[in-house]
């Protein structure tokens, strides 16, 4: 199957019918060579970084945009059109395979029209780009509805560099099994394989290496044995956080696919128990995926956590970590397509219902119990403004500063995308006093 054909097809269930890239790219990624697979996934991931600026430019050179049955090859154009600009393939070769996708698409009939667009693109490119620097829209490439959010909550100048930060590829994190390794021995194992890394500047980040250049899972030293994981450094931060000690009753209750999980237990063998919830089955199997691999146990639970009272009847809980459902907005570089999945009306309800959880999770906490917020967003409506009015509607609950005093504002920790070398994330540790 030509490589090129598979790209449009995969930006066309995701841009025009809504489909996550993590659902659609997998399935047509299934019977590619490695070489092809990294590709597919490469053009996939540059179209989707630099949509609104193809799209620009496909729209100039058309007459009439394809729409229907045909609106697939919109998209391959936008793929030939990316090869150009962002990769370092041939012009000949991006020109000539993506030609042949209107084929492989089974229309050879509009081969002419894919040659003669990116032919004319070629002749006009410097046009175009002078235009399309004029616009913000097209140099950023986020909707409008997320910049104007990142610009209130940031300033315009901070906002930029988020959305400039969303735009880089993000790095393959590390998450070293301290049950077997610290990082500095398992440093030593990559460098004998020629993989070289650095450990996280944030010095509580004690098991987090950063892979100067992403490589195979199976490559990596005792992957399947469990003596690492993949996990970005932010998040890596929960279970520093969560600080779990011998004896505690444990809730993670949002957690497939479960990274978070077995990092707590890595680090406190000693827990009494780990209850792993979340209200999406199919991701719960991921959880205990996890655990086989690293050879660890929890008692896994499909059940609403807004509603505890519909699965849990036990004793109260020591420590919970509430890895929140919210817009992803602090992973886009990892997600592209977050941004044009994401509507702005979600972000309220995305509120209401971190509010809803939040609120359920506290009655079952012990007094002298933590619960630790997480997201992986940048917005402060889910993020320090959830927290506020959370504490102002609880007498009972006090914030514990994280180990370091972040800023006098916030009540918590805010991470911005690419803040050394980490995705967006946001941490409040609060403690039931009464
Ligand atoms: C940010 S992800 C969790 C990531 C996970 N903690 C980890 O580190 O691997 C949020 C999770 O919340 C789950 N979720 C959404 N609404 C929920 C609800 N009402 N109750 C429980 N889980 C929910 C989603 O299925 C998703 O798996």
């Amino acid at each position: 199957m030509n490589v090129r054909a598979l790209a449009a097809k995969v930006l066309n269930q995701v841009v025009e019918q809504g489909q996550s890239l993590s659902q659609a790219l997998p399935v047509l990624q299934q019977d590619l060579s490695p070489k092809d697979k990294a590709l597919l996934q490469m053009l996939c991931y540059g179209v989707l970084r630099t949509l609104p600026r193809l799209d620009f430019f496909c729209r100039s050179l058309m007459q009439k945009p394809l729409k229907g049955k045909q609106r697939v090859f919109h998209f391959l154009i936008l793929v030939g059109i990316y090869q150009l600009l962002y990769t370092r393939i041939p012009s000949h070769a991006a020109v000539g395979e993506t030609v042949n996708g209107a084929k492989a698409l089974n229309k050879q009939a509009l081969k002419g029209m894919v040659n003669g667009v990116l032919r004319n693109f070629l002749r006009e490119q410097e046009a175009l780009i002078e235009k399309a620097d004029q616009n913000d829209t097209l140099v950023y490439c986020h909707p409008g509805w997320l910049v104007k959010r990142l610009q209130n909550a940031y300033g315009k100048d901070k906002a930029a560099s988020i959305m400039l930060a969303n735009n880089q590829q993000a790095p393959m994190w590390l998450r070293v099994n301290a049950q077997h390794h610290n990082v500095e021995s398992y440093q030593l194992l990559l460098e004998e394989l020629d993989l070289s890394s650095y450990v996280a500047s944030d010095n509580e980040n004690k098991n987090a290496l950063c892979l100067n250049k992403a490589t195979d899972v199976y490559k990596l030293p005792g992957f399947e044995q469990g003596w690492v994981s993949v996990q970005d450094g932010a998040a890596q931060l929960a279970a520093h956080y969560l600080d779990a000690q011998p004896g505690d009753l444990i809730l993670d209750a949002c957690a497939a696919p479960g990274g978070k999980t077995v990092h707590c237990l890595e680090l406190q063998p000693k827990i009494a128990q780990m209850v792993a919830v979340d209200a999406d089955a199919t991701r719960l199997l991921r959880v205990q995926e996890n655990l086989d691999r690293l050879k660890l146990t929890a008692t896994i639970i499909h059940g609403d956590a807004s509603e505890p009272d519909l699965w849990w009847e036990g004793e109260m809980f020591d420590r919970i970590l509430c890895d929140a459902p919210c817009s992803a907005t602090g992973v886009i570089r990892r997600h592209p397509d977050i941004r044009w999945l994401r509507r702005d009306s979600d972000i309220s309800e995305l509120v209401a219902l971190q509010k809803s959880i939040l609120n359920a999770l506290w009655k079952k906490l012990k007094v002298g119990g933590t619960l630790l917020y997480a997201t992986c967003s940048i917005l402060p409506e889910e993020n320090d403004l959830q927290i506020k009015a959370f504490l102002k509607q609880h007498q009972d609950a006090c914030l514990i500063p994280l180990s370091k005093k972040y800023d006098d504002i916030l009540q918590g920790r805010q991470l911005l995308p690419n803040e050394d070398a980490m995705d967006g994330f946001y941490y409040a540790k609060l403690k039931k006093t009464s």
